[in-house]
C-alpha cells in the first residue's frame, strides 16, 4: 500500500471562488479544522494579493504546526519573496511556484515564447530554492501543453530543486485515458522525475475532477490537490471527501491510504459551508443532506434489513451520527452539553451558556430538535466576529397590499441603543434599509438566500448573505425560526464582519 498526500487547496483556490470571503479570523479556524482532519498540506493562500492574506498566512504559519502550510506564488521574484515572507516561521513550510505552459496560456495571455517560459519557471524554483527547501512547481493548463514541452519544463524545475511536481487540469478538460497516458509520458520521458514527488490538481468543468485525481494513482502519483466540498474556481476543484472516501471504501481497487481521520469530514464541511457561505447541494457525494437519505420504500425496507443493501459508506465514518431527534423542550443542560460533545463542539461555558439560552427559545418553537438543528444554533453562537454593532429587537409588518415595513433597534459601538423605522420593497428590504440608516457603511447586497435546516413547518431558516464595498465581499449567516430575523442577523454579521476587517 502506498501512503496519498492529501493537499488541501480550500484556503487558496476554494477561497478564491468564495470571493476572497473569509476574514483571517476564519482561515484560521478553518485551518485549525484542517490540522484536526488530517491533511498533509494546507496551501493557506496567495500571500502577494494583499497584506491582509500575507499576515492571515504568517498566523496560520505560526499555530498550526503539524501539516506543511504551504503559500502560493506567481512565477515573479516579488511573489516569491513575499511567500517566504508569509511562510518562513511555519514548522514544515512550502513554496508553490506556477506559471502557464500551454500554447494558448502563451500566446493569448503571457505573450512570451516557450524559451521565456522556460527559463523563468527554472528561475523562479531556483529563487524559492535559496529560501527552503520544500519547492512545488505547477506548469499551469499543463493538460492543454504540448506534452514534449512539459517534459522539459519538468525536467528543468526538478533540476532547479522542485521537490513536488504538480500537473494541473487548470480548465478541467481532461478524461482519465487521456490523463493517465500523459502521467505515463511524463513518468517515461522526464529523465530526473524520480527525483519529485508528481501531483495532480484537478478542475471540474466536465464534473471529472475526482475521476481524474483517482484515475492517475495507478501511474504513479503521490499527491492529491482538493478542497472541502470540492469548492474552487469556476465548476470547483476535486473534491477532498470524495477522493478519500472513494480510496477508504474501494480498498479492494484503490491500494492506498491517506492521513485523514474520516469521522471529521462531516463537521469540516458544515465549516467550510458555513465560513465561505457556499451551500453544499443536497446530492452532494458524502456531504450533501440527503447522501445518506433513504427515499424509496424498497430501499428503506433494505436498509432496516442490513445497512449495507443501499448504503457503501458508513454514514459514522464520516461523522454523521446516527441520532436525529435529540432533545426537547425539557432537557438539561447536562444532556444539552453531552450531545454537542457528542457532535464534535467542545465550547467553553460562556459560550454554552449563551447556546442552551438560544436552545430553550428554539425548544418553544419547534418540538422536535434534531442534529441539524443543533448544528445551526451552535454556529450562530460561535460566530467568531467582534460585534460592533448588536441587534436588540426587529419587527416588520407587511402582506398584501400594505408597503412593507420594519423597525430595528441595535446596540452601537458605545453601548448606546439606536432605533430606526423603514420602508422598503419586501419585508427583508425594509429592515435592511432600516439597519442602514443606523449602521452607515456603504454596501451592495450581491447575494440574499434561505434554506430550510430540516423539513417541517416549523424549521429553522438559514439565511446567508454576500456583501460587497470597496471590492471586497462579506459573507454573513443568521438563523432562526423566523426567517425575517434570521435575514437581520445574516445582514448584521456581514456588517460586523466588515467592521471588523476595517478597524484592523
Ligand atoms: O488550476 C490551477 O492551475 C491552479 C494552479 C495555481 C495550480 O490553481
Ligand atoms: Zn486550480
Amino acid at each position: 500500500m502506498d501512503k496519498v498526500i492529501i493537499f488541501d487547496t480550500t484556503l487558496r483556490d476554494g477561497e478564491q471562488a468564495a470571493g476572497g470571503a473569509l476574514t483571517a479570523e476564519d482561515k484560521m479556524e478553518i485551518a485549525r479544522q484542517l490540522d484536526r482532519l488530517g491533511v498533509d498540506v494546507i496551501e493557506a493562500g496567495f500571500p502577494v494579493s494583499s497584506k491582509g492574506e500575507l499576515d492571515a498566512i504568517r498566523h496560520i504559519a505560526d499555530e498550526v504546526r503539524r501539516p506543511i502550510i504551504c503559500a502560493l506564488a506567481h512565477a515573479h521574484r516579488e511573489a516569491i519573496d513575499v511567500a517566504w515572507e508569509a511562510i518562513k516561521d511555519a514548522q514544515h513550510p512550502r513554496i508553490h511556484v506556477f506559471l502557464s505552459s500551454s500554447e494558448i496560456h502563451l500566446l493569448h495571455q503571457l505573450k512570451k515564447d516557450r524559451r521565456q517560459i522556460l527559463e523563468s519557471s527554472r528561475e523562479m524554483v531556483a529563487r524559492a530554492k535559496g529560501y527552503l527547501e520544500d519547492v512545488e512547481f505547477s506548469p499551469m493548463d499543463a493538460t492543454r501543453t504540448d506534452p514534449d514541452y512539459l517534459y522539459q519544463i519538468l525536467e528543468g524545475v526538478i533540476e532547479a530543486g522542485a521537490t513536488t511536481v504538480n500537473i494541473p487540469d487548470t480548465v478541467g478538460y481532461t478524461i482519465p485515458r487521456e490523463f493517465c497516458n500523459l502521467i505515463d509520458g511524463i513518468f517515461k520521458n522526464v529523465p530526473n522525475i524520480h527525483r519529485a514527488v508528481v501531483s495532480v490538481h484537478c478542475h471540474n468543468d466536465l464534473g471529472l475532477a475526482v475521476a481524474n485525481s483517482l484515475a492517475v494513482l495507478d501511474h504513479g502519483v503521490r499527491q492529491i490537490e482538493c478542497t472541502v466540498n470540492g469548492i474552487g474556481e469556476r465548476a470547483g476543484n476535486a473534491s477532498l471527501e470524495e477522493i478519500v472516501m472513494a480510496i477508504k471504501t474501494r480498498q479492494d481497487l484503490l491500494r492506498y491510504t491517506t492521513e485523514i481521520d474520516t469521522t471529521r469530514i462531516y463537521k469540516t464541511s458544515r465549516l467550510v459551508s458555513e465560513l465561505t457561505g457556499m451551500y453544499v447541494q443536497p446530492n452532494k457525494a458524502i456531504v450533501g443532506a440527503n447522501a445518506f437519505r433513504h427515499e424509496s420504500g424498497i430501499h428503506q425496507d433494505g436498509i432496516i434489513k442490513e445497512r449495507t443493501t443501499y448504503e457503501i459508506v458508513d454514514p459514522e465514518s464520516v461523522g454523521l451520527t446516527g441520532t436525529t431527534l435529540s432533545l426537547g423542550k425539557l432537557s438539561g443542560r447536562h444532556a444539552f452539553r453531552k450531545r454537542l460533545k457528542e457532535l464534535g463542539y467542545a465550547l467553553s461555558d460562556e459560550e454554552l451558556g449563551r447556546a442552551f439560552l438560544a436552545f430553550k427559545e428554539l425548544a418553544d418553537k419547534k418540538r422536535d430538535i434534531t442534529d441539524r438543528d443543533l448544528e445551526a444554533l451552535v454556529a450562530e453562537e460561535l460566530r467568531t466576529v467582534h460585534e460592533t454593532y448588536h441587534l436588540e429587537h426587529v419587527q416588520v409588518s407587511c402582506g398584501d397590499p400594505i408597503i412593507p415595513t420594519a423597525s430595528v433597534r441595535l446596540t452601537g459601538p458605545e453601548g448606546q441603543l439606536l432605533s430606526n423605522a423603514a420602508q422598503g420593497t419586501g419585508p427583508v428590504d425594509a429592515v435592511y434599509r432600516a439597519i442602514n440608516h443606523l449602521v452607515m457603511v456603504p454596501n451592495e447586497l450581491v447575494e440574499f438566500s434561505v434554506k430550510s435546516v430540516t423539513g417541517g413547518i416549523d424549521a429553522i431558516g438559514e439565511v446567508t448573505v454576500r456583501i460587497e464595498s470597496e471590492s471586497k465581499r462579506y459573507v454573513g449567516r443568521g438563523a432562526h425560526t423566523d426567517i425575517i430575523v434570521a435575514s437581520a442577523r445574516a445582514y448584521m454579521n456581514a456588517l460586523n464582519r466588515l467592521l471588523a476587517t476595517r478597524s484592523k
